[in-house]
């Protein structure tokens, strides 16, 4: 369903919004269906990327859209699609995905974060939006992801990388700019179930705890970025499984 203003001016506000049941359970039983051929793929022949906890299970695979039909057909779902070009205003490519795992109590933290603290390094101007569907249903207990209320407005803040955390290098706002920023009644749990499907900025403030619940955690997250903010040179390009030099627009 199309989005009204007052949906608009929601998202705008607060740097986010949760679509309850954009999918239906067919739709959902189908990508899951997909993932463990996903999980446990061989790198060299499918040009996917993941990465792993220092358990040795998966955390996050990378590009499900571009090799995996049902996946493929998901980045361009019209009403996902037709909201993200409503707020960017323009046509977008996708700029990257992955289905972050986040398995029965092994699944790890990601620290509270801007994926525009990452992005902003790869030469393009805040103008992506991310869209993150659930696969299962996300509770407290599974580690939801958790969003700081309008943070987006603060625009980007200092992010510093974190080495030791979990397996995986993650920028991070650091502990004194959280303690001046965040306010707990601005936290909000995105618990919800399978087929809810939640839009929100690049410079929106989130996270999320361990898995500390018998339920897996899955979750399907599509950045878009608008065509005309294709990367600039950088230094240290990053490799296309997280930076997409297929400028195609997606429909
Ligand atoms: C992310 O920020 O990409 C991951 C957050 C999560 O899966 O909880
Ligand atoms: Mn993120």
């Amino acid at each position: 369903m199309p989005w009204s203003d007052a949906e608009y001016a929601e998202f705008r506000k607060n740097g986010y919004r949760l679509v309850r049941g954009l999918l239906s359970p067919q739709e959902i039983a189908g990508l899951n269906a997909d993932v463990p051929a996903l999980l446990n793929g061989d790198e060299a022949a499918d040009r996917m990327h993941r990465e792993r906890e220092k358990s040795g299970a998966v955390r996050q695979v990378y590009g499900a859209d571009r090799y995996a039909p049902r996946y493929r057909a998901l980045a361009r779902h019209p009403e996902i699609l037709g909201p993200v070009r409503e707020l960017t205003g323009n046509d977008v490519y996708v700029w990257h995905s992955k289905i972050n795992v986040k398995d029965a109590f092994e699944g790890t933290v990601w620290l509270w974060h801007q994926d525009y603290g990452y992005w902003m390094w790869d030469g393009v101007e805040p103008k992506l939006i991310s869209v993150m569907v659930l696969l299962d249903r996300a509770t407290i207990n599974n580690g939801c992801l958790m969003v700081v209320a309008g943070s987006h407005t603060w625009g980007r803040q200092e992010h510093y990388a974190d080495t030791v955390t979990t397996s995986y290098k993650q920028w991070c706002l650091d502990v004194p700019t959280l303690k001046e920023r965040v306010r707990e009644d601005d936290i909000r749990h995105i618990t919800g179930e399978p087929g809810d499907v939640l839009f929100f900025d690049c410079n929106l403030v989130h996270g999320s705890g361990h898995n500390m619940s018998p339920l897996p955690r899955k979750t399907f997250i599509v950045a878009y970025n608008d065509l005309a903010n294709k990367p600039k040179p950088v230094e240290n390009p990053r490799p296309d499984w997280v930076v997409a030099r297929e400028f195609e627009a997606v429909r």
